[in-house]
């Protein structure tokens, strides 16, 4: 972590883009504070985010996670340089919440707000935890929404997407997946403690956009719903013969078939780029044999591995902060306020509006 440095400039993130309701406060590269309310349990009987109950609870939690903030910093609204705040991509109507909160307070305390992209700020977060981000960086950004491959140069303008998934994101998987075996949502945690007991060759399960062919056309992309109903039909082949499923051998040889995937295109992308540096974020992050994989494969390429920790991984509004102070600093223009919320807004454009 850097020195505080009072010239830095104090920014007030917001996230909203899916189930969880983030505000942050960075100085500089100085997390102050990073206050998160989720609705994750509200979604969790219904195995996945339901959007209309996402928007309810940001409106609901979005005032006293602001103030939670400000508490925990111990700064004042009135102190702020500048507001930052998710404008895309992630749900729409999730995302409305926290864009309109910013240009409230960005309006009301008479601020600049910079409506930022959230894989952008996914990346951005890792300086709060190990200082300037080399450039460039390859970022392998894997949670329930996204699961990308970018090439990273200047975090606040230049971003450069590699590969992407064609179907299901990595985290979507790990929830659909941890549900064929009963397990609660959200499934990745489950899935990642289950196969400490079982065993990753036990099945021998597909690797997605892996053979030949694929790698002509999709080299960096992902693809998981293959693997996933491969999956589905071996459970239910075991159920047919009325055999117990062996809960810990299929979550270790599916999580083994996602992460061996997940890093080998992740360190060919880095060595075919010229990278020495990759950083890994989203909540999939939070996986322990990912995390192992990825180090040991990276280090037989001279390649270092960055990862922030957990809480910085998950959604969060220190993401966004970190992100609008970098923009703050590098003297980028501010958002118009009159900046849209952009449910798809594409990771090469990192400033909304
Ligand atoms: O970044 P995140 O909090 O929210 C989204 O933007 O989706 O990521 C949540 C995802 C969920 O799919 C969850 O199952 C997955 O991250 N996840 C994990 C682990 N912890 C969370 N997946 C695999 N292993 C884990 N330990
Ligand atoms: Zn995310």
């Amino acid at each position: 972590m850097t020195t505080p440095s009072s010239s830095a400039p104090l920014v007030l993130g917001i996230e909203t883009s899916c189930d969880e309701t983030g505000v942050g406060i960075v100085r500089g590269h100085t997390l102050l504070a990073d206050a998160v309310a989720s609705s994750v349990d509200e979604h969790a009987r219904f195995g996945g985010v339901v959007p209309e109950v996402a928007s309810r609870a940001h409106l609901e939690a979005m005032v006293p996670t602001i103030q939670r903030a400000c508490a925990t910093a111990g700064v004042s609204l009135n102190d702020v340089d500048a507001i930052a705040v998710t404008a895309g991509p992630g749900l729409a109507g999730a995302l409305l919440v926290g864009v309109a909160a910013a240009k409230s307070l960005a309006l009301g305390l008479d601020k600049p707000v910079y409506g930022v992209n959230h894989l952008a700020a996914h990346v951005a977060v890792d300086q709060l935890e190990h200082g300037p981000l080399p450039d460039p960086c390859l970022a392998l950004l894997v949670s329930g929404g996204h699961s990308s491959l970018l090439r990273v140069g200047d975090v606040t303008g230049s971003i450069e997407p590699l590969g992407t998934t064609i179907d299901d994101a990595a985290g979507e998987a790990f929830d659909k997946v941890a549900r064929l075996l009963g397990l609660p949502f959200p499934g990745g945690p489950h899935i990642d403690h289950a196969a400490l007991s079982g065993s990753s060759v036990a099945i021998d399960f597909p690797r997605g956009l892996s053979s030949r062919r694929d790698l002509e056309r999709h080299r960096f992309d992902f693809s998981f719903s293959g693997l996933k109903t491969a999956v589905a039909r071996w459970v239910q082949a075991c159920e047919d013969s009325g055999d117990p499923v062996p809960v810990a051998d299929v979550a270790a040889s599916f999580q083994e078939a996602v992460c061996d995937v997940l890093t080998r295109k992740a360190v060919g992308a880095a060595v075919s780029e010229g990278i020495e540096d990759i950083l890994i974020g989203g909540g999939v992050a939070a996986n322990s044999r990912l995390r192992v994989l990825a180090e040991e494969r990276a280090a037989k390429e001279g390649i270092r591995v960055r990862v922030p920790r957990p809480s910085l991984c998950t959604d969060n509004g220190a993401m966004v902060a970190a992100l609008g102070a970098e923009m703050v600093s590098r003297g980028r223009d501010a958002s118009a306020l009159d900046l849209p919320a952009d449910s798809s807004m594409p990771v090469e454009q990192v400033l909304a509006g």
